[in-house]
């Protein structure tokens, strides 16, 4: 019993020590594979906007309970409150994920300063803020097309026959979230 404990302290020690490592890392990030800073309006630096906005990015990332790599959360009142949603490719395990989505986030606040509204993504996730509900109804914009520029087809035909059978099958399947 008190040596469980024990190790379980040491676990918390551990991950504590992990967790500011990690918060001293240099904020250098991998570059945004698309972004767009919406012109919807600026909030003001400091204010009650920007500190929900902080605020509930972090708790996206920091939310151990759900797993299923689709988050949408609202934080705030009135004016203030700020809408988000974020997710990632399903092939990506919770614990990349939620990483991907801490530096897709800072990317884009840092990337968008002052923007109430912005979206944008890296390899394995992407990130979406407003201050404005963005859940329902479904938007179909703004969208990105995202080349893959580290491989090349060769078989042009070929591929795009496979593509295409993929696709279908896809939309025969009514993939549905949630
Ligand atoms: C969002 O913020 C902008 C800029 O402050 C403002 O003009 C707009 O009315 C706000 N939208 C909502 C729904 O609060
Ligand atoms: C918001 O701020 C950015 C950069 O600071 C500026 O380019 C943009 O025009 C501003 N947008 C509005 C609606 O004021
Ligand atoms: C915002 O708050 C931070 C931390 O309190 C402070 O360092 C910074 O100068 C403030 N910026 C503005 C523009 O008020
Ligand atoms: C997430 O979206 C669903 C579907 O629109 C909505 O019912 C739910 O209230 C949203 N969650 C939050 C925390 O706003
Ligand atoms: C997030 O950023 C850190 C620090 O730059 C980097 O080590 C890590 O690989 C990144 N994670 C993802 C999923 O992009
Ligand atoms: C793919 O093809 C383009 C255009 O022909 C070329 O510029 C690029 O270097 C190629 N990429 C690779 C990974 O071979
Ligand atoms: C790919 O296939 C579709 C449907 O068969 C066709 O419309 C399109 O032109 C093809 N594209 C290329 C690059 O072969």
């Amino acid at each position: 019993m008190a040596s469980s404990t024990f190790l379980f302290s040491l676990c918390l020690l551990f991950m504590e020590v992990l967790a500011l490592a990690k918060a001293q890392q240099p904020a250098e990030q991998p570059a945004m594979l698309y972004k767009d800073c919406v012109g919807k309006g600026n909030y003001t630096t400091n204010s009650t906007y920007h500190a929900n906005l902080n605020k509930l990015l972090t708790s996206i990332y920091t939310n151990t309970e759900i797993n299923n790599g689709f988050y949408n959360f609202s934080y705030g009142e009135d004016a203030d409150t700020v809408y988000s949603i974020a997710l990632c490719r399903p092939d990506i395990p919770p614990d990349d994920c939620r990483s991907c989505i801490r530096n897709a986030s800072d990317s884009l606040v840092r990337n968008c300063p002052n923007f109430v509204e912005a979206i944008g993504g890296l390899d394995n996730c992407m990130v979406r803020y407003a201050n404005r509900s963005i859940f329902d109804p479904m938007e179909q914009g703004p969208y990105f097309w995202v080349y893959d520029v580290r491989s090349n087809v060769s078989d042009v035909v070929g591929f795009n026959q496979s593509r295409m059978t993929l696709l279908g099958r896809l939309s025969d399947q009514q993939v549905c979230i949630g």
